[in-house]
């Protein structure tokens, strides 16, 4: 079964979508099989794997409001072994539109499950933020790991209320990554 790593933080600027495109780029020269869902409407992964985020009509947008499904928003890359779910700015109105859905954390893990056996890592690379996408990412992900600068370090005990206030799955694995501003 894949392995499903959300990359989070809800600060910007920490590393996530760099760390997120290298570290599955890499794992697909390896040989595995990985999957990148951009969950972020910024949509830096999508563009940093020469996607063209304009021409997305298909992505994480639609995948998280389940009008297609994830198998129908996965395009390849000139990456090896690594496909990718793209996504465009379009991606923020799902913040408004599962606000009253039940089960709306849930909308990204139930798209990801027919799919999941395919890949050996999917990486959910995360909005900086911590609404209803990053919700989904970390529902759906069996791990996650947090980006802190070192000067940010103080963001260590929000993330820990993070995974108390959306009622994250205890047995997950969670990591702290903390990057020293000397690299
Ligand atoms: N390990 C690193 N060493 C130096 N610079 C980095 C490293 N990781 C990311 N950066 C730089 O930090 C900036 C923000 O990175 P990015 O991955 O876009 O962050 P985020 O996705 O968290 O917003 C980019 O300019 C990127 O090149
Ligand atoms: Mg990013």
């Amino acid at each position: 079964m894949g392995k499903i790593i959300a990359i989070a933080n809800q600060k910007g600027g920490v590393g996530k979508t760099t760390t997120s495109v290298n570290l599955a780029a890499s794992l697909g020269v390896l040989e595995k099989k990985v999957l990148l869902v951009d969950a972020d409407p910024q949509a830096n992964a999508t563009s940093g794997l020469g996607i063209e985020v304009d021409a997305v009509e298909k992505g994480s947008y639609q995948v998280l409001e389940h009008t297609i499904t994830a198998k129908e928003a996965i395009v390849a890359t000139n990456s090896p072994n690594l496909n990718l779910i793209p996504a465009h700015i379009d991606l923020v109105a799902i913040e408004i539109e599962l606000v009253d859905k039940t089960h709306r954390e849930m909308m990204l893990r139930k798209a990801l499950d027919p799919i999941k056996d395919h890949y050996d890592y999917i990486f959910i690379d995360c909005a900086p933020s911590l609404g209803l996408i990053t919700l989904n990412a970390l529902t759906a992900a069996h791990s996650f790991s947090i980006f802190c600068m070192s000067s940010t370090i103080i963001c260590c005990p929000k993330t820990k209320q993070l995974q108390h206030d959306t009622k994250i799955n205890r047995t997950k694995r969670f990591t702290i990554l903390i990057f020293y501003e000397c690299f």
